[in-house]
């Protein structure tokens, strides 16, 4: 027999820069499905981010500070690790389209044989955030576009100072 933990602790790992309302939805509807969930920045020096691992997460605190069981964290190295010292038993990820589904598939794989006893979950983003991703949300808003309902409306304000201090359509980032 499986013992089940009393507390199902979820780890909801991603980049974040910036959080969309397409990762908030997930939030939102992964808050009700497990006790805890960890939503988690992995600090990567290969990429050049827009925003900076601390900006990134006083942005995540202030759009998840409405849900009790929801905490903001950071983590390098094999998210699984981190996940078992976390005592998370469950990775949460999104799938938008078909095409994340591929490296979904592979990293989810690539995690159960590090660590067979956590299991990935992945949801289905809601159909009116299937399109959003960080990455666009950057490149419109840097080439002049009207990015409202994409994001929180404390992380549209953030993005637009960024890209004024830095001129319209002169920083354009990948996710
Ligand atoms: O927001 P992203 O870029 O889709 O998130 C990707 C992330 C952070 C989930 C992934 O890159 C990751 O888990 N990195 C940690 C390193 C790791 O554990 N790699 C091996 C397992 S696939």
């Amino acid at each position: 027999m499986v013992l089940k933990p009393a507390t199902v602790i979820a780890i909801y790992p991603g980049s974040f820069d910036p959080i969309t309302n397409g990762h908030l939805d997930l939030i939102e509807r992964g808050s009700k499905l497990f006790h805890r969930l960890i939503v988690s920045i992995l600090r990567n020096d290969k990429k050049e981010p827009l925003f900076s691992v601390e900006e990134r997460l006083e942005m995540l605190r202030e759009v998840v500070a409405v849900y009790p069981n929801v905490e903001v964290d950071h983590f390098a190295g094999l998210l699984v690790d981190y996940a078992a010292e976390r005592g998370a038993t469950v990775l949460l990820r999104g799938i938008r389209a078909i095409s994340d589904y591929e490296k979904e598939l592979q990293m989810a794989l690539m995690n159960r044989r590090l660590r067979p006893e956590i299991e990935t979950v992945c949801m289905m983003s809601g159909e009116a955030y299937s399109f959003i991703s960080s990455r666009l949300v950057k490149e419109v808003i840097g080439l002049g576009g009207n990015i409202s309902g994409l994001v929180p409306p404390s992380v549209e304000v953030r993005l637009r100072k960024r890209f004024n201090a830095a001129g319209a359509g002169s920083r354009v980032h990948s996710k």
